[in-house]
């Protein structure tokens, strides 16, 4: 992990009512206190502000889940940066996989939403990640590969100094079926090497890569020992205050 600074993100995805949400970042407010690690919880869109209330003197971060790339217009349904900035968010994740399968989000699109957080001071959390059948047909690297070259095209390295890399293989979502350490790191290592192609070296070293796909508080510690993993994106044990705080206090 050399000096970079961990993350741990909880990404509550389509979980939890307003109120349900403002419980939980209480809970968690009170039980995180913590200066080793960043935390990041991105509840849904209309928790935000209420969150962001009860969590603004807590060292617990707020972020959302995603953004449209305009800064206003006759938009329905979508967010802008400004938006989110002015409900206190200071993350927005990106190019989920779930966006990219549900809702038709492609590498051209998360580019224009990376550039569009960048330009409102949100730190965006860029997730790249191969399917099953990607994986079985060994096509993880090449899938890898076009994901960060296309979502990261026409940015100059000092811009994208504060972008998070999420790595979160489809197949380990919700699944139970956490990739091996090795996995994870040998992927972490691939990812690490490719903002080092494009960017180079200064970014290279800097830039956090955040592990996620069934991160629980029994398999944190050994993805947090290895060496190209800064982090984790949690999802379904992030929704509960004790289980995710376990997690950040690996
Ligand atoms: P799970 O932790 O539920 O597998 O979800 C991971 C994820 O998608 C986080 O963004």
């Amino acid at each position: 992990m050399e000096n970079r600074r961990p993350l741990i993100a909880g990404n509550w995805k389509m979980f939890k009512t307003c109120p349900e949400a403002v419980e939980t970042a209480m809970q968690l407010a009170q039980l995180v206190n913590i200066n080793t690690v960043d935390v990041m919880i991105a509840p849904q869109f209309t928790a935000l502000v209420p969150v962001s209330d009860v969590i603004k003197e807590s060292c617990v971060s707020l972020g959302a889940q995603n953004l449209f790339w305009e800064s206003e217009g006759a938009y329905t349904g979508e967010i802008s940066p400004a938006m989110l900035v002015s409900a206190g968010c200071g993350y927005v994740i990106i190019g989920h996989s779930e966006r990219r399968q549900y809702f038709g989000e492609n590498d051209d699109s998360v580019n224009k939403k990376i550039k569009a957080a960048i330009r409102n001071n949100l730190i965006p959390i860029l997730c790249v990640g191969e399917s099953e059948k990607n994986r079985e047909s060994k096509e993880t690297f090449n899938v890898l590969d076009r994901q960060i070259t296309k979502g990261l095209e026409g940015f100059s390295s000092t811009a994208l100094d504060t972008l998070v890399i999420a790595y979160e293989p489809v197949w380990a979502i919700g699944t139970g079926k956490t990739a091996t350490k090795e996995q994870a790191q040998e992927v972490h290592r691939f990812l690490r090497s490719m903002v080092e192609k494009i960017f180079g070296n200064i970014l290279a070293k800097s830039i956090r890569i955040l592990y996620g796909g069934s991160v629980k508080p029994d398999n944190i510690k050994e993805l947090m020992e290895m060496p190209d993993v800064d982090g984790a994106l949690v999802g379904g044990a992030s929704l509960d205050a004790k289980t995710f705080s376990e997690i950040i206090n690996f």
